[in-house]
């Protein structure tokens, strides 16, 4: 027993001469549940197949459970669960059905795959949908199936890769709730997503990587706070947001607007008060002022310099450290997004 349940030092990785994943290091509690963070093609699937042992990586040291990854690869497969985005169901199969073939194929008796299979069929909720075929199920049932069966022998490091990409959110909700529950019950669990608010919810900690390396991490508060601290979002009904936002790029150069909502960095709470005066100088009526903390979208625009699911491809100005000088009353060299991902 270790006190990591994953530890990744150095990590290096590259297809066709381009790097994938560039001298990633960080650790996961054990019994913890570590979210990585980062948009599309940023690395995330490359570092969990390392980890997994389907990829060798190119340099660096892994550390799953204790038991080294390219040292020990067999340890490492007893050790884990891994669900990725394609799930090996039956179709046509019921959940039941399924997770005892599951439980055959890891050479379970019989009586005991069947009473496995009840017992995480209970676990994740899917006990009414026990004897349906699988075709019938929902997409976060088949999720939750789809993880049960990963777990048929118990595995104290779960990997998630994007679980609830293409959920409705009620479904992913509800795996949220089962992900939470399997993490109270002990196991370490890496989770990757493009959701910042997935990994503020499930998150005990977060790693921020973007083009193959990490660029922050720390508990989503904190990387809230790094982003400055606050922000001031007034809400201002039109026709009056056009001269709003004038204004408030005055004060601040950097608004971004979601619907009736401006929202401009500060870096001092009074600041709240000084906007306030500067639209009612200007005979401009709003809604609402309210200071509060950034949202992790925030927080990723201004560590990367972009939206999170405006990622392009391109060689951008994700410049390290840009963005994350919050204290002391500077505000950050990033802004929040004008088109954010929220709702
Ligand atoms: N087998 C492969 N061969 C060549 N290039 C690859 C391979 N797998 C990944 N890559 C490249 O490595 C980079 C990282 O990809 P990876 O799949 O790890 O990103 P990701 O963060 O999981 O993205 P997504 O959010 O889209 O799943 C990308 O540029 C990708 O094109
Ligand atoms: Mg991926």
């Amino acid at each position: 027993m270790t006190q990591w349940g994953i530890e990744v030092e150095h990590l290096r990785k590259e297809f066709d001469g381009k790097p994938a994943v560039r001298d990633v290091s960080f650790t996961v509690g054990a019994g913890t549940l570590l979210g990585l963070l980062g948009p599309n093609g940023s690395g995330k699937t490359t570092i969990i197949n390392c980890l997994t042992t389907v990829l060798t990586p190119d340099g660096g040291r892994l550390l799953v459970d204790g038991c080294d990854v390219t040292g020990a690869p067999e340890q490492v497969r007893a050790r884990i669960a891994v669900t990725g985005q394609f799930a090996a169901l039956d179709e046509v199969l019921s959940g039941r059905d399924n997770l005892m073939l599951f439980g055959r194929l890891l050479r379970l008796p019989k009586r005991q795959a069947r009473q496995r299979a009840d017992e995480l069929l209970d676990r994740f909720a899917l006990g009414d949908a026990a004897d349906k075929p699988v075709k019938a199920y929902s997409g976060g049932m088949r999720r939750r199936l789809d993880l049960a069966a990963s777990l048929v022998v118990p595995r104290p490091v779960v990997f998630l890769d994007e679980p609830t990409t293409g959920l409705d959110p009620r479904s992913r909700e509800e795996l949220w709730q089962t992900i939470r529950q399997l993490r109270d019950d002990g196991a370490t669990i890496l989770l990757t997503s493009q959701y910042l608010e997935e990994v503020d919810r499930l998150a005990d900690r977060v790693v921020v990587i973007d083009a193959g390396r990490v660029i922050a991490e720390g508990t989503g508060d904190e990387l809230k706070g790094r982003v400055g601290g606050q922000v001031c979002e007034v809400t201002v009904p039109e026709p009056n947001r056009a001269a709003a936002r004038e204004a408030l790029r005055a004060f601040s150069g950097e608004v971004a607007e979601h619907g009736e909502h401006l929202v401009v960095p500060v870096s001092r709470p009074a600041q709240l008060v000084e906007i306030v005066r500067l639209l009612d100088d200007r005979g401009i009526e709003i809604d609402d002022a309210a200071l509060r903390k950034p949202t992790l979208d925030e927080v990723f625009f201004a560590l990367t310099g972009r939206a999170d699911e405006t990622a392009d491809g391109d060689e951008r100005a994700a410049d390290g450290d840009a963005g994350t000088t919050g204290r002391d009353g500077e505000r950050p060299a990033g802004a929040v997004p004008a088109e954010g991902a929220r709702s």
